[in-house]
């Protein structure tokens, strides 16, 4: 059984890289031919924990890496993991899918097997029936559930712990007609992940899942970040102590209740946005959605606000900031808050040195020699008027008197509740706690 996987980024090089690291017989396929000859060679385009390693032994095996999409002439399934970004109104940009299933549906044409094309890239619902179906059929002159097989696949992990969630999911969502392919899918899902629910559903469903997935988690940030702006009105209440407390509810669960800047990242800000878009151009107003925006933009203003209020006028008012990546444990700062407010504070002509221990190199690319990079959190704090946490990496629970020391004024906002317990000799703000009287 031969296994292809089109698009090598987060999604496709990690589920690449588990599968070859297992033994499968595996060909990852990206246009991109520098980002092919990096992972040929052992290195990840990105940083990933654990990627690395499991792509290493992979390569080991029996893994091909290339950019030559002839190569899955002979695949018996075809993973697609392109990106689907958003168009300026927050609509769903198919042109690079549509793109990536015209060269698949070209190269079907030559397929002497029957494969299966599982799809994995998030598509707003009807996507698979109304646009990739037909591409495929188009192009290859074949018939979908009787040359090949279409499935929707939705993909759930989470950058930073993407090896784990891609070996370990909490869910397999099947989405398609109940075809001998959708069997034959079933069986090798079930091999791969003994006891992991396995939903067979059809493709609008499958595809509806991965937004209803996404915009719960939204919706949770969301919801804390409104209790931590009231909370910061309460003489002492701690959002903390309160997220803890309602996440032992098995009814509510711990996760993604952790207050802060606001949502980011390449998935949830997009498809919280496809999702709004998709509503309104079905006449549903989505009340419930357009507040977990509205709440989620707000953050961002209020963190600037804050500033504003210390510093008052912030042009030339050296800033820190520490962390761009949009979590800890990536260096991706794709739709990151952190990119936002150092643009919004760029615009008011404030001076910009900032930290990050992995998204530097990114984080330069978008704003070259407009702000300054500092390789240790001293420097970075060096003659700062103001600095403010926004990624949880570890490294920055440790911030000490001795970090501050050097700062012109000693102005902290703690995005993230990070040096809450520390006896600091600082202007402190953290969101979500209510300042003692
Ligand atoms: N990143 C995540 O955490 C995550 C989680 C779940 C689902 N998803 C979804 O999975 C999909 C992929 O996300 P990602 O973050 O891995 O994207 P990505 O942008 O990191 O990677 C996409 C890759 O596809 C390649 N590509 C583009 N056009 C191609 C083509 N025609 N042929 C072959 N390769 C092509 C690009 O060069 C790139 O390497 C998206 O739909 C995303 O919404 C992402």
């Amino acid at each position: 059984m031969k296994i292809g996987i089109i698009g090598l980024g987060f999604v496709g090089l990690t589920l690449t890289s588990v599968l070859a690291s297992k033994g499968y017989d595996i060909v990852g396929i990206d246009i991109d031919n520098e980002k092919c000859n990096k992972i040929n060679n052992g290195i990840s385009p990105f940083f990933e924990p654990e990627l690395e390693n499991i792509l290493q032994k992979g390569l080991k095996k029996k893994l091909k890496i290339e950019s030559n999409f002839s190569l899955i002439n002979d695949c018996d399934f075809i993973f697609v993991t392109v990106g689907t970004p958003q168009n300026t109104n927050g609509s769903i940009d198919l042109s690079i899918i549509k793109k990536a299933i015209s060269t698949i549906g070209e190269n079907l044409l030559k397929n002497k097997k029957k494969p299966i094309i599982l799809i994995k890239s998030t598509v707003i619902p009807g996507t698979m029936e109304r646009v990739i179906l037909p591409i495929l059929e188009k192009k290859s002159n074949k018939k979908a559930g009787k040359d090949f097989g279409l499935i929707s696949n939705p993909e759930f992990l989470q950058e930073s712990s993407a090896i784990r969630d891609t070996k370990f999911p909490h869910a397999v969502v099947l989405g398609g007609n109940q075809t001998v392919f959708m069997k034959k899918a079933k069986k090798i899902f079930t091999k791969l992940h003994p006891n992991v629910p396995i939903i067979i559903t059809n493709h609008q469903t499958a595809e509806m899942i991965k937004y209803a997935n996404n915009s719960f988690l939204a919706t949770k940030i969301s919801f804390i970040n409104q209790l931590s702006n009231i909370c910061q009105k309460i003489p002492g209440a701690n959002i903390d102590d309160i997220a803890k407390t309602i996440g032992l509810d098995p009814r509510i669960g711990k996760l993604f209740l952790n207050a802060g800047p606001g949502y980011g990242g390449s998935c949830l800000p997009k498809d919280i946005k496809a999702l709004i878009n998709f509503a309104n151009i079905s006449g549903i107003n989505p009340t419930l959605l357009n507040a977990v925006e509205e709440i989620n933009a707000k953050q961002l203003k209020q963190i600037i606000s804050i500033i504003k209020e210390r510093l008052e006028d912030l042009a030339s008012k050296r800033i820190t900031i520490l962390g761009t990546a949009f979590k800890p444990d990536t260096d991706d700062i794709r739709d990151s808050i952190a990119i936002k407010l150092i643009k919004k504070l760029l615009k008011k002509k404030a001076k910009i040195t900032i930290h990050d221990p992995k998204a530097m190199k990114n984080t330069k690319k978008i704003f070259g020699d407009k702000i300054n990079y500092a390789k240790t959190v001293e420097n970075a704090l060096s003659k700062s008027q103001c600095a403010i946490i926004m990624t949880q990496w570890k490294q920055y629970e440790k911030l000490n008197n001795n970090e501050f020391k050097y700062m012109t004024k000693k102005f902290v906002i703690d995005c993230r509740r990070v040096l809450v317990k520390k006896q600091l000799d600082v202007d402190y703000f953290a969101i979500g706690l209510g300042k003692k009287n």
